[in-house]
């Protein structure tokens, strides 16, 4: 028996799977509209007006398909925006360390800028994406870290479909509380910025918490198995991030594609490393260094991409392979072949479908 995957989301969303797709690149974005998910445009990386010009690029590539975007608003980012200044305050054990990385690794160093080498995180900056996003013809707003209630108002207020992704029951009753049209439920299990409770666990907490707003399961989907279980658990359909890395749409650099086509969830590990919150990262010398009982505490969000931003940008350029990492969830093992969007989409669909068959037949004993 053949299940379609046309629930009552994708109906109300205009979608052909209830498969949402998180990644940080356009192309990988308009990729998924046109292989019938919802993606998610992650802009956190960017300035206001690269804000502006990517949407409106995704906007005129995918017509009238739907996409969202997504933010990190976190409230204990302050308002420094001198970033200098801030560099010259930051401690100098922690400046130690990075120039023991950088000896120790023979990083040259970087001679083009990139987002974290360049900026720093704060409320003014928010506020400017903010208004970029709100100002865009994007049909849904994700609030990734962070659940501005004022923010999801004036989301709505623009018409944009409202979304939070939450890592506990009680950020979900709080999400409800802010009125989001959807929760995600990520898990433990999740690439990038992630709680401590597994996606298992987590998705029925959330999908009773949650009420009537609808909930995805996020964090370990890399079978269409996972999607068939999401369902069993009480959500409506389900998010991905790690899936798009492998994409042949992804463009990633040589070195991380790599990684991450080896990795399995075992090479992945938890680190604050990355941003000063925690993170799930593919495992390497830059995790392992920073677990050494002599290697400084991270700093707290955003002073560690403050401290870090420049060794990371010239680890990327110069291809320094130790050094290298990315975010990648624990279902990474499932995605070992670089494929198109579409091919990764296809397969996922038709194991769902298997799934839900064989759940079927096994439930009816046949
Ligand atoms: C490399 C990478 C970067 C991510 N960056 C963000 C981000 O900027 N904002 C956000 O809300 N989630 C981010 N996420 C998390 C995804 O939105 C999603 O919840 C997660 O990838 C789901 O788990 P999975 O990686 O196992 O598919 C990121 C995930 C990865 C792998």
């Amino acid at each position: 028996m053949s299940t379609p995957l046309n629930t009552t989301l994708c109906r109300r969303l205009g979608i052909r799977y209830p498969i949402f797709g998180f990644s940080h690149s356009v192309d990988v974005t308009v990729a998924l509209a046109n292989a019938g998910c919802f993606p998610i445009y992650g802009a956190t990386r960017d300035m206001p007006d690269e804000i502006v010009s990517h949407l409106k690029e995704i906007r005129e590539r995918i017509g009238t398909g739907k996409f969202g975007v997504d933010l990190l608003l976190p409230s204990g980012v302050g308002s420094e925006t001198d970033r200098a200044a801030v560099v010259a305050g930051l401690p100098a054990e922690n400046k130690a360390f990075i120039e023991q990385l950088r000896t120790k690794y023979n990083v040259p160093p970087a001679t083009k800028a990139t987002f974290f080498s360049s900026q720093i995180r704060s409320q003014q900056l928010f506020a400017e994406q903010i208004d970029a996003v709100l100002g865009s013809s994007a049909d849904a707003f994700a609030a990734g870290i962070g659940l501005p209630a004022s923010v999801i108002q004036r989301a709505a207020q623009c018409g944009k479909f409202t979304i939070s992704l939450v890592g506990s029951a009680k950020h979900a009753v709080a999400a409800k509380t802010a009125g989001v049209d959807l929760i995600v439920a990520q898990g433990a299990d999740a690439g990038g910025h992630t709680g401590p409770i597994g996606t298992y666990s987590l998705v029925p907490q959330v999908v009773e918490a949650a009420g009537d707003v609808p909930v995805l399961a996020a964090g370990g989907v890399g079978h269409g198995r996972h999607i068939a279980a999401a369902f069993g658990l009480g959500a409506q359909g389900v998010w991905l991030g790690t899936a798009w890395l492998t994409s042949r749409e992804h463009a990633f650099n040589e070195i991380l594609l790599r990684q991450v086509l080896a990795a399995r969830g075992e090479d992945t590990v938890i680190s604050k490393s990355h941003s000063g919150k925690s993170a799930r990262l593919i495992r390497s010398a830059w995790t392992d260094e920073w677990e050494a009982p002599s290697a400084p505490k991270p700093l707290p969000m955003p002073y560690q991409q403050v401290l870090t931003g420049e060794l990371l940008a010239a680890v990327e350029e110069h291809g320094i392979e130790a050094l290298s990492y990315t975010g990648a969830g624990q279902g990474v093992g499932w995605f070992n072949e670089l494929k198109t969007v579409d091919e990764i989409v296809e397969r996922l669909v038709s194991e769902t479908q298997g799934a839900l068959d064989q759940m079927n037949a096994r439930l009816s004993g046949n």
